[in-house]
Parts: C-alpha cells; structure tokens; sequence
C-alpha cells in the first residue's frame, strides 16, 4: 500500500500523528478507532490497515482489540440503522421481541446489516425516553410504544420510503 493509497480523513490522520508523539502511542488505539467509526459508521478492513501501518503494529494487534470490543462495527450500517433499546424498562417491556421480530423478518442477527444495505439492527442501552419503552431508534428518529405486531408493517413502509428515495436521486 502507497502513501496516496491511504484513505483516512486528514483530520484522523492528524490525530495519529499526535498519538505517535505521544510516550505509547498504541495506548491511543482505541481512541483512534472511535474517531474513525464516528467518522464512517465502521471500520473497515483497509482502514485498520492504515492505522496500523501508521502507528506501526501488527494489523493482528488492531483487528483484535477492533473484534474485541462488541461496540466496534466492522461492517458499513444499512441505509436505516435500527437501534432496538435493551435497557432495563424497554426489556421489561418485550424489548427482546421487538428485536426478534426484526431479527426474524430481516433474516439478519445483531450488528449485522441486510446483503442488500437497506437495514441493520443493533441493539442500544437506554436511549433516556424509558416512559415511551419499549423504544428504538431508526437512523435519528424514535419510536416508541413499539409492538412486536407492528415490525413487519414498519419495514414495508421504510423499504417504500428506500424505493422512493433512490428513485428520486437516481
Ligand atoms: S431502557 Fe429503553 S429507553 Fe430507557
């Protein structure tokens, strides 16, 4: 890999620099991948790569603390990001099938996204609107009061909105 193969934004790369300046710099690792998956949503393949090279350790020592810690993605999110609230009230609640509603429609696990890109569910801890549980949100948008009856009719009227949308910008 090339220096102008390098893909990260500047403003990571800046903060690797620093990192390097720094007594332990692989200390910084995890620092390094927050910014990168709050950046792209996930951190792929390449990108720890780079990071890597850069902070000059094994790819096997980034990818291991990346596997490692469950709230690293290592693959890109749907177009809708379904987050279903596990916390204790949404549990209480039937949180757990709301999620495996989605999980059963969706044909898809946890931190897993559709083969087509559409969706992708994770589960999150209280999201702070416990009166409204069992509650999720879908990109930036929540939901509350959520039934498991309603997960079906839900995804239909989200696939329509996906449809319409690429059409437009098509
Ligand atoms: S536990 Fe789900 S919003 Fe608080």
């Amino acid at each position: 890999m090339f220096e102008e193969d390098y893909n990260l934004d500047k403003e990571i790369t800046d903060y690797i620099d620093w990192c390097k300046e720094q007594e332990h710099p692989e200390s910084y690792l995890i620092a390094i991948l927050h910014k990168i998956q709050e950046k792209y949503g996930y951190l792929s393949q390449e990108n720890m790569y780079e990071v890597a090279q850069k902070l000059r350790v094994p790819t096997s020592f980034v990818s291991g603390v990346a596997t490692f810690y469950h709230y690293f993605r290592l693959k890109p999110r749907g177009y809708f990001h379904i987050s279903i609230c596990l916390g204790t009230a949404c549990f209480v609640k039937g949180a757990d099938l709301v999620l495996k509603a989605f999980q059963n429609e969706l044909g898809i696990e946890i931190g897993e996204t559709t083969s087509d890109g559409v969706f992708s569910i994770e589960g999150a801890r209280c999201i702070g609107v416990c009166a409204l549980a069992p509650v999720l949100m879908i990109n930036d948008a929540v939901y509350g009061n959520v039934k498991p009856t309603q997960v079906s009719e839900l995804l239909s009227s989200l696939r329509a909105k996906y449809n319409q949308e690429k059409k437009v910008s098509a």
